[in-house]
């Protein structure tokens, strides 16, 4: 999924780092764990796997690459059942796409998604939660299906990338028609765990790992607005129907909102994830372009080392950036630099 801060692409370089550093494939704590791209590779490398997230969205992500070891054999049949009803008009149509038959215009509705892809949104995430309540699937299917329509809907988003603002013309992938396509779960040889917690509190209750990867935000944007519909769409409206406000819909309330976003804050929250943690490593993801400078980053790794040393590697890689600013997708290429710090914390 496009996600900001997504390892997909670096995940060579964060499994090479591991091995220069000498760290033998054992247990994890993958804290930040977004789109759960690093827990599922280090899954698949025969880790045993602890992840957590703040958000709901990203708990489904864990829970179907990374804590689901096998699949229904008629996953993709559900998952074609799931796309082929009949289009409803229920939480995402009425408030993220125009009205039937408008052109989106202004006052006609946030343009998010078609009225068509709406419709077959709406029905799918329906009729999921109806067949989980009916008990006509289990949890890791439940958890898979779940994350196909989040990836699904995110495909034919009317986005420049994240959902903070939506295009005010339809985006070619918009207008593609809405699909579910369910992964394979990955085959670990250890079972693995899901958290929809707090980094910290995650730390104090996992008990003993080996490892700590660190992936915080290092700005102040919160993924909570910028990834509000992949939200909602996690945690739906069987029992209540989310509070939004504003603009473009955002969830009202403080759920999901970090204190890793306050520039002030996070060399303290740092600290007291280092001191919460049983790991002997930790890894360190880290690009120099938010608020933490990295002299503050060394220093407070230092301090958390248990030998005084603190490794460093970086990688240069090209990236891809949406400009949100225009009508229309349109994608600059530029070199970013992505650094790991890893030390030994015991
Ligand atoms: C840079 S992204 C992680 C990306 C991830 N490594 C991936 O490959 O997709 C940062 C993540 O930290 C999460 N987050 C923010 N504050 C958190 C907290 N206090 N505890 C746990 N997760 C938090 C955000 O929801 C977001 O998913």
């Amino acid at each position: 999924m496009r996600y900001i801060g997504n390892k997909t692409r670096l995940l060579p370089f964060i499994l090479r780092a591991l091995k220069k550093g000498g760290i033998a494939v054992g247990s994890v704590h993958d804290a930040f764990a977004g789109t759960a791209s690093v827990s599922r590779a280090l899954k698949a490398q025969g880790w045993r796997v602890h992840s957590s997230d703040l958000l709901m969205s990203s708990y489904v992500f864990q829970r179907a690459y990374v804590v689901a070891d096998s699949a229904d054999p008629l996953l993709s049949e559900m998952a074609k059942d799931l796309a082929a009803l009949a289009p409803r008009e229920s939480f995402i149509s009425r408030n993220f796409s125009p009205a039937r038959g408008g052109d989106g215009g202004e006052g006609q509705g946030r343009m998010y998604f078609t009225p068509a892809n709406a419709g077959r949104i709406d029905a799918a995430r329906e009729e999921l939660e109806s067949w989980r309540k009916a008990g006509k699937v289990g949890e890791d299917t439940y958890y898979l299906l779940l994350a196909a329509i989040i990836e699904g809907a995110d495909r034919v988003a009317n986005t420049a990338g994240v959902y903070a603002s939506y295009m005010k013309r339809w985006q070619p992938n918009a207008r593609r028609a809405f699909e579910i396509s369910p992964e394979v779960p990955v085959k670990g040889s250890q079972p693995a765990r899901a958290h929809l917690m707090d980094a910290i509190d995650a730390a104090n209750t996992i008990g003993e790992v080996d490892l700590l990867y660190i992936d915080p935000p290092y700005n102040s944007r919160q993924y909570v607005a910028y990834y509000h519909i992949p939200e909602i769409l996690a945690r739906g409206w069987a029992e209540a129907l989310p509070a939004i406000r504003g603009k473009v819909g955002l969830l009202a309330g403080e759920e999901g909102r970090s204190h890793w976003s306050h520039g002030r804050r996070v060399q303290k929250l740092f600290s007291a994830l280092l001191s919460a943690t049983t790991a002997t490593h930790a890894l360190v993801s880290f690009n120099s372009e938010g608020h933490l400078p990295p002299g503050a980053l060394l220093s407070l790794l230092t301090k958390a080392s248990a030998d005084g040393k603190v490794t460093h590697f970086s990688q240069r890689y090209r990236r891809y950036r949406a400009d949100s600013d225009r009508v229309g997708r349109h994608y600059h290429r530029d070199i970013a630099l992505e650094h790991l710090y890893m030390v030994r914390l015991r």
